[in-house]
């Protein structure tokens, strides 16, 4: 069940583990049947790489807030821009990382599809229809709403955001927005950091990031 947002930035009851993402891979087999059944659909926009990471990430955040309904924010991260893999491939790149890039038509598409792939997937799973509707609230909008409307989509949105600053969401996410890595470090430290949702994600976020720059010398490669 969906819990109450609480005022922003919400604060974290337990301490977060700031270690490197790649010491603690999602853990458990219980999603494999998921993520089984949407591989076609990783395939697309490095999805691969994205969601595995942004699930890891969206399950410390979990262990830092024991309130929330862990099985529902993993399942959203998982799927969330599983859409990606059944809209037009040459407009991800071209409409979804530039201009106005939050509000294209193609992120809106992304989002829709997410929706149907999660309704489709879902049920025969053994996921009932309360929890596919939790899950399907969560990836409407991921990208477009402006506001959370739990604490489990705060945390859907900061796991989408904190894979970036790993060294390789780094490396792929700078390529989607042409800029070299330095500069893309800048944006993340000053576009979104701010937008994180959650004590733990900054945390996480400004410790990942340290230890990124170091790892790729952004102070001298600028
Ligand atoms: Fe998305
Ligand atoms: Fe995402």
């Amino acid at each position: 069940m969906p819990t109450e947002l609480p005022p922003t930035p919400i604060a974290t009851p337990l301490g977060v583990d700031t270690t490197p993402i790649s010491l603690t891979p999602a853990a458990g087999t219980d999603l494999e049947p998921v993520w089984s059944a949407v591989v076609p659909e990783t395939r697309a926009r490095s999805n691969d790489i994205h969601l595995p990471i942004s699930l890891a990430y969206a399950e410390r955040l979990c262990a830092a807030h024991p309130e929330a309904d862990a099985l529902l924010v993993r399942v959203a991260i998982l799927l969330h821009d599983t859409g990606w893999g059944r809209v037009d491939e040459d407009r991800i790149l071209t409409e979804g990382f530039t201009g106005d890039w939050r509000r294209a038509a193609i992120r809106y598409e992304h989002e829709k599809q997410g929706c149907l792939i999660a309704r489709e997937v879902l049920p025969p799973l053994g996921y009932d229809d309360g929890f596919v509707d939790e899950v399907v609230a969560i990836i409407d909008g991921h990208d477009t709403r402006k506001e959370a409307r739990s604490l489990e989509d705060a945390l859907v949105r900061d796991a989408d955001r904190l894979w970036r600053f790993d060294h390789a969401g780094i490396a792929l996410a700078s390529g989607w927005f042409g800029m070299d890595p330095a500069s893309y470090c800048d944006r993340l430290a000053e576009e979104i950091v701010p937008e994180l949702l959650t004590e733990a994600a900054i945390t996480l976020a400004t410790s990942e990031l340290d230890r990124s720059q170091a790892l790729l010398k952004t102070g001298v490669l600028r």
